[in-house]
């Protein structure tokens, strides 16, 4: 049911001129008048209304507008779009072309939707209701709403204590804290990434969790800069104030937090697939000095007898950091040749970083971009120049209709295959956009003549002389050296952006860290091709890079999955690249919070190809930090070790622990490969995340809410890293349910309990499967995935506390864009019966050889940890992964 509590309020919106007022005090705010609804029309599946101001005008931090548009739509019968707009249609929206609305031309009659619109006329405010309970989910009567040419205002009310996920990218706590916590949203390079600050990505989407009544999502579909203030100060509220945009929410109603992911994904798009060798451990740092150094880490890990899949180029390939160039004494081409041949011969990959930034000088990157006018340009038409690593620099429009040719020819030139780096997949790097030159960088290459800015490379060094086992003789160090986007259609013309606005300081501050909007980015009145201002669009330069970057990946090597690992990302990233959490420390705290990071984008945001820097990037890490690390950073999606300039080396082979501790890491998780492919399979195809936050699979367990520091891997497997630093000892919660010990399959009754874990090595992990799982293995690890994939597999069957188990294994070529063949085979057990059904197109020899049953007796699980000893069976199969088949046991 739907009400309304006042009547129509005509007239009131011609007596106001907002034009015509000066501006007023800074408390002006509790003055605006709000709006009034008219002209409702309530077609069932959608309802429009015309707002117009009901007062005089606050202009507050801008002009208020006087007409307003309303248009709510039931979507579907979870999905309720609410859409408040300017009736002039010019404030700006985020283009079509960087993220495509989702359909909700079927619509759905309102009386078949789980969510209830209700309105109120005058001042207009709106609750969003769940109509299987009547709770009111959103309500926007806390506050008058305020829609100004540059400032918005939507609070809604919230119950005491919500428990609200999301609102990233931030390092805070998984679960957002809800007294005097501000959450601005501005796209920031932030070394260091501290809490309480904006980071690099923009994610306006938040889950709100309560318990047995249900989840719900809410998703302000806006890329502008905003401050989001979650407080008790005048009853629980969430406050958004932001510099420009519309308020396009779409409301999400669960009623399970998964159902809240899968219908997010709906709004955003799918995951993209990764390359099955991208869940390979890879290896990377800042700082190697040459291609020798680079090489050497590669032999170093074969003889340490630590798989590594892949290794990683930071900027110090380039010539003084110049994208697209070579350092022709520390990175000379047919030495870099040398060393990918050298990878591809033994089943390993090599990926170096690209950034936007473009060195503005006399060389083929810079006279090209020129030449087809693909850089952004300032307000009286010149190329803007900033600095970044390589000195002046200046940076692509992405929405430049030839931005994206540029971009792929220099792919195709730089990358070549036959003639020039041959990578096998992407980082890019520094695309919020990051410029080092504070604003207004008026003289770029003063800037960048002062000495330490930006940082130059380290010199070239003397000939060590020394070997590097496994490389050809010559190789050895001598003498010194060392979318745009396809659619455009409505970038011109229309949602371009209110004219006459002060794109540079606006009067509302957000509370970005880097001090002005403009500053440390590229300046935000730069106006894109087409019409747009970097004021509306700095939020999305990172992602249109992103799928610039994966086209012009696709465009090299059209065949291939492309695996891309951004730093910047907006909502909807997830289906064109993965994401690293950029520049951690190797700090026990940043150990500890990366899991709120992986669990925000993978459970969350929906960009499920993500970790972070193992072992920490900035400052030194410990070899116990970086042992714990090797291990936690098996669990997640993308797992590498990353290291900054000036740090001590943290390669795993550096200390013997770390060693022995990432060699039991990546066995499991070598071992594991299938399983996590499979998850990702599965979100991709679904929404269902990859990782869940307890809370995910225990809704109803309001204990589970706050818990970020386990977390399942994939469905089944319960992941509770020590998190102190030199204690061998943890605290767990284990939710009511049946676990088993992964390694010892030991039997563990969970009670809804904390549960103290004493004597956990530096070399292992607390690791738990849920009952009712069954978890396809490979039957032994590798030293490459290449191999990995020659191996067959097992099965874990751990039954639940009535006997019984279900999962599933997905298989594939693991490469290629276009799968012809693939599996999706279910396996399902009840007391003594294993079936094996589903899909069977992918051609394999490969066997399950043996399946264990884990699970017996129940044993005394009063007062925490009662472990049972294992009643672990093993059967032999081979069991065909080529057709349906049961089997008792
Ligand atoms: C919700 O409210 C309506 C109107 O007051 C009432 O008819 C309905 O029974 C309520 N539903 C529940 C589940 O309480
Ligand atoms: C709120 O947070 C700010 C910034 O973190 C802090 O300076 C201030 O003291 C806090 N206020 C209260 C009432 O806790
Ligand atoms: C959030 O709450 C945690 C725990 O109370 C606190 O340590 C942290 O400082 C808070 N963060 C912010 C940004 O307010
Ligand atoms: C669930 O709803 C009931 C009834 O409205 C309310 O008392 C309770 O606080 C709610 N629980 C949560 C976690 O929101
Ligand atoms: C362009 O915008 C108009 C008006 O909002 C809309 O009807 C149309 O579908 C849009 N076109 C595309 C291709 O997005
Ligand atoms: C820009 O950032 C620099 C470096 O942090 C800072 O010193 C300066 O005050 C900032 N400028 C503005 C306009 O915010
Ligand atoms: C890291 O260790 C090196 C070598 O011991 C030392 O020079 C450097 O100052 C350390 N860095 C930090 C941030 O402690
Ligand atoms: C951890 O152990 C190291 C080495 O013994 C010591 O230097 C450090 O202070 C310890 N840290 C804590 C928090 O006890
Ligand atoms: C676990 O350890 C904590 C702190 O060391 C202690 O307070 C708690 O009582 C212990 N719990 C159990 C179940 O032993």
């Amino acid at each position: 049911m739907r009400f309304s509590t006042a009547p129509v309020l005509l007239g009131l919106a011609g007596s106001s001129c907002a034009s015509a007022i000066a501006r007023r005090q800074a408390n002006s705010l509790e003055s605006c008048p709000g709006y009034a609804a008219s002209n409702v029309k309530d077609e069932g599946a959608r309802l429009t209304a015309d707002l117009s101001l009901a007062g005089t005008a606050c202009n507050a931090y801008g002009e208020d507008l006087t007409n307003l548009k309303l248009e709510v739509e039931y979507q579907t019968e979870n999905r309720l779009h609410v859409k408040i707009y300017d009736a002039d249609e010019q404030v700006y929206q985020v283009p079509e072309s960087v993220f495509p609305r989702p359909d909700g031309s079927e619509g759905c009659e309102a009386d078949h939707s789980a969510l209830a619109f209700q309105w109120t006329e005058t001042p207009f405010s709106f609750r969003v209701v769940r109509r299987s309970t009547n709770e009111t989910l959103f309500d926007t009567s806390a506050a008058s709403l305020v829609f100004e040419s540059q400032y918005l205002r939507v609070r809604t009310s919230l119950p005491d204590a919500p428990h609200l996920y999301g609102l990233g990218e931030h390092t805070d706590p998984f679960q957002l804290n809800t007294t005097n916590y501000t959450r601005t949203l501005w796209n920031r390079d932030a070394y260091g990434v501290p809490g309480g600050t904006n980071l690099y990505g923009h994610h306006p989407i938040y889950f709100d969790h309560r318990g047995a009544n249900g989840t719900h999502g809410v998703f302000l579909l806006s890329s502008s800069g905003m401050d989001i203030k979650i407080d008790d100060t005048d009853g629980q509220f969430l406050e958004y104030n932001a510099l420009g945009g519309i308020l396009d929410f779409y409301f999400i109603a669960g009623p399970t937090p998964k159902d809240v992911a899968v219908q997010y994904s709906e709004i955003v798009g799918k995951p993209v697939m990764q390359p099955y060798w991208g869940f390979g451990f890879h290896q990377c740092r800042y700082g190697y000095r040459d291609v020798y150094a680079v090489a050497e880490v590669v032999a170093n890990y074969s003889a340490a007898g630590i798989p590594l899949e892949t290794m990683w180029t930071d900027i110090d390939y380039m010539e003084l950091r110049r994208v697209f160039t070579l350092d022709p004494e520390r990175f000379p081409l047919d030495k870099v040749r040398e060393l990918v041949s050298y990878l591809h011969e033994h089943q390993q990959h090599y990926v170096v970083m690209v950034d936007p930034a473009t060195w503005r000088g006399d060389y083929e990157a810079y006279n090209e971009g020129v030449s087809r006018d693909i850089f952004q340009k300032t307000p009286d038409g010149k190329i803007y120049v900033g600095a970044v690593w390589p000195g002046p620099t200046v940076f692509p429009d992405w929405f430049h209709p030839s931005t994206q040719g540029y971009w792929d020819d220099q792919f195709l030139k730089f990358f070549d295959a036959d003639k020039g780096v041959d990578i096998d997949a992407l980082w890019i790097d520094m695309n919020e956009a990051a410029n080092f030159c504070p604003y207004p960088c008026s003289d770029p290459d003063a800037y960048a003549n002062k000495s330490g800015n930006p940082p130059k490379p380290p010199p070239v060094r003397e000939n060590s002389g020394r070997p590097i086992a496994g490389f050809p003789e010559d190789f050895q160090p001598t003498g010194t050296s060392q979318r745009l986007l396809a659619r455009q259609e409505n970038s011109t013309g229309q949602w371009l952006g209110l004219p006459g606005r002060d794109l540079i300081n606006p009067e509302y501050k957000i509370q970005n860290a880097a001090g002005s909007i403009s500053n440390l980015t590229a300046p935000t009145d730069i106006e894109n091709y087409g019409g747009t201002h970097q004021y509306d669009t700095h939020n999305l330069y990172g992602t249109m890079m992103s799928i610039a970057s994966r086209q012009a990946l696709l465009a090299r090597r059209p065949e291939r999955r492309p695996l891309v690992i951004t730093r910047s990302t907006y909502a909807g990233a997830g289906s064109h690249v993965g994401k690293w959490l950029g520049d951690n420390l190797s700090t026990w705290h940043h150990y500890r919070n990366s899991i709120s990071g992986i669990l925000q984008f993978a459970s969350i945001f929906q960009i499920p190809m993500v970790g972070a820097d193992v072992c920490g990037f900035g400052d030194n890490t410990t070899e116990t930090l970086c042992s714990r690390w090797a291990w936690l950073g098996a669990f997640y999606p993308f797992y590498r070790n990353h290291n900054g300039f000036d740090s001590i080396a943290q390669e795993f082979y550096m200390w013997p622990t770390v060693t022995e501790a990432s060699k039991n890491a990546l066995s499991t998780r070598y071992r594991l490969l299938d399983y996590i492919y499979t998850a990702l399979h599965k979100q991709s195809e679904t929404g269902l995340p990859l990782l869940n936050p307890l809370f995910f699979h225990y809704p109803e367990d309001l204990a589970t809410a706050p818990i970020d520091v386990q977390f399942f891997f994939g469905d089944a497997l319960l992941v509770s890293p020590v998190t102190e630093e030199n204690s061998t000892d943890v605290s767990i919660y284990l939710p009511k349910d049946t676990f088993y010990d992964f390694f010892t399959h030991e039997r563990v009754d969970g009670n809804g309990e904390w549960v103290n874990l004493t004597d956990v090595a530096f070399t292992t992990i607390p690791l738990h499967i849920r009952g009712g799982s069954i978890i396809p293995l490979r039957a032994e690890a590798a030293n490459t995935t290449t191999e990995l994939r020659k191996k067959d597999f097992v099965l874990y069957v751990a039954v639940n506390s009535t006997g019984q188990a279900e999962g599933s294994l997905y298989l594939d070529e693991g490469d290629a864009v276009d799968q012809p063949e693939t599996s999706l085979i279910s396996f399902t057990y009840d007391n003594g019966k294993l079936n094996v059904g589903g899909e069977f197109g992918y051609a394999t020899d490969l066997v399950i050889k043996e399946v264990t049953v884990l699970g017996g007796e129940a044993g005394n699980s009063t007062g925490g940890y009662q472990t049972k000893e294992a009643a672990s069976r093993t059967f032999n199969g081979p069991i065909s992964l080529s057709e349906a088949s049961t089997h008792s046991f």
